[in-house]
């Protein structure tokens, strides 16, 4: 028996994003590209997306339900994992469907022993019924608090664990809350283009919450497919403006440098916004994306490759440095549920180092009067808070005038943290910005 195209694309999906390390929409795309349009394309997105957001939820499941679960292989219980999520969440598929293919791939890859294993498992998880959908199923099972949140909450256990001794119960669970839920299109309207006016007008009943030019919908209307490839609007998650907007972006001295500019999500924010910007990234193929944003949108600005903070070819003195920097990314993890499955506290630990390496270079390139300002979309107090703190202990000229995070019960589920350091051009001892130990 053939397995049916959508579970074929999903389980593809799936080997590229976790077993090659491919982002998830990456791995979407790849494989998509290669379907034939049609309904399956939505079903293996939608599987792809649902299975990495409850995989930690699925994992408990099985590790219950599995004789032996740490002998079974992983390919086993992931074909089990995509089965057992779309028996949860998946209502319009009827249930001997999903039994019928995941027990037949199983027999295909193994035994037939290992299909009537698999058959046993799956019809156990019925047999659960609406129970696992309620955490005291998890409270009972686990063996303490952090392991319950971990298998409820679907996150692995030494994220829950850094999450609580960073921030403490209530926000950890508002975070892991988050993770769990779908956030919405955020959308910024190109102001620069004649058309702007017109757009905002049309789209202000389809926003959840907005400011000025971006807008969280919660629908996409097909016509706004042209408005994109016209240059009128930019995909971009509204938490992401709104970090810029509470380190009062419209207040920076010009020009402004953006040292990390990726695909140029805030460099072009800011050129929308009037400054003078330019802006490089240490990679050749964001360097390439941010080129054809600049001539999508219109906004012609220098963009360079470049090694590090100082090799940019530009004559002049940024009066603003901004770092959007390489961070966990364990902020938008609602957006990006693979992260969760790939990153380790070591990684953590080395982006710490990369940070702290980008801020002492970009501290060298800035003359005094200046400001420095630091971005990321992670939740560790580490690269947040902690490394705002270093920095001003090893920089003393440096005073941290702004510090924000996205609040713990944001409607975007999405979190950004950013800091503003002006350079006083005197050493400081006493530091404020209440960024504690
Ligand atoms: C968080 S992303 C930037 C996102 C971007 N600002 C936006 O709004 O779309 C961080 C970027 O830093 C770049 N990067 C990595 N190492 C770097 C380094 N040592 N110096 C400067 N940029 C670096 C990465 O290539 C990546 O594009």
């Amino acid at each position: 028996m053939s397995i049916p195209p959508a579970r074929s694309m999903t389980l593809d999906i799936l080997r590229y994003c976790l077993d090659q390390h491919q982002d998830i929409q990456a791995a979407v795309n790849r494989v998509l590209q290669k379907a034939a349009p049609g309904p399956d394309q939505g079903l293996a997105t939608e599987l792809a997306y649902g299975y990495l957001r409850y995989k930690g939820r699925i994992d408990f499941l099985l590790g219950q339900l599995l004789s032996k679960p740490a002998q079974t292989s992983p390919i086993i219980k992931r074909i089990l994992g995509v089965a057992i999520y779309e028996l949860l969440f998946l209502r319009r598929i009827p249930e001997y469907a999903t039994l019928n293919w995941a027990v037949n791939l199983v027999k295909q890859c193994t035994s037939q022993t290992m299909g009537k294993v698999a058959n046993g498992v799956l019809r156990n998880v019925l047999r659960l019924g609406q129970t696992v959908h309620y955490p005291d199923y998890y409270k009972a099972k686990a063996v303490d608090y952090p392991t319950y949140l971990a298998a409820w909450y679907a996150c692995p256990l030494w994220l829950v664990q850094l999450w609580l001794q960073d921030y403490g119960k209530e926000s950890t669970q508002a975070f892991l809350q988050s993770t769990l839920q779908t956030p919405p299109t955020g959308v910024r309207i190109n102001n620069t283009h004649l058309e702007a006016a017109k757009l905002h007008d049309k789209l202000r009943s389809l926003a959840t919450r907005s400011w000025e030019w971006g807008m969280a919908l919660k629908e996409w209307p097909e016509y706004l497919h042209l408005a994109v490839a016209q240059g009128h609007l930019t995909r971009q998650r509204l938490a992401a403006q709104e970090i810029m907007l509470e380190l009062k972006a419209a207040d920076w001295p010009s020009p402004v440098y953006d040292a990390c500019a990726g695909r140029g999500g805030k460099t072009f924010f800011l050129a929308e916004m009037g400054k003078e910007v330019w802006a490089s990234d240490t990679n050749t193929f964001r360097v390439q994306q941010c080129r054809q944003e600049s001539k999508r949108l219109g906004l012609p600005v220098p963009l360079f490759q470049a090694s590090g903070i100082k090799s940019y070819p530009v004559h002049k003195e940024p009066r603003t440095i901004l770092l959007d920097v390489p961070c966990s990314g364990l902020g938008v993890l609602s957006r990006r549920p693979d992260i969760k499955w790939k990153r380790t506290l070591a990684d953590c630990e080395q982006l710490v180092a990369l940070q702290r390496n980008i801020l002492d270079q970009a501290a060298q390139e800035l003359a005094p009067g200046g400001l420095l300002v630091y971005l990321t979309c992670t939740l560790t107090r580490q690269e947040n808070e902690l490394q705002v703190k270093r920095f001003i202990h090893r920089h003393p000229e440096f005073s941290c005038i702004r510090q924000t995070q996205s609040s713990p019960d944001t409607a975007l589920h999405e979190y950004f943290y950013g800091a503003v350091l002006h350079h006083t051009g005197r050493p400081k001892q006493n530091q404020n910005c209440s960024a504690e130990q």
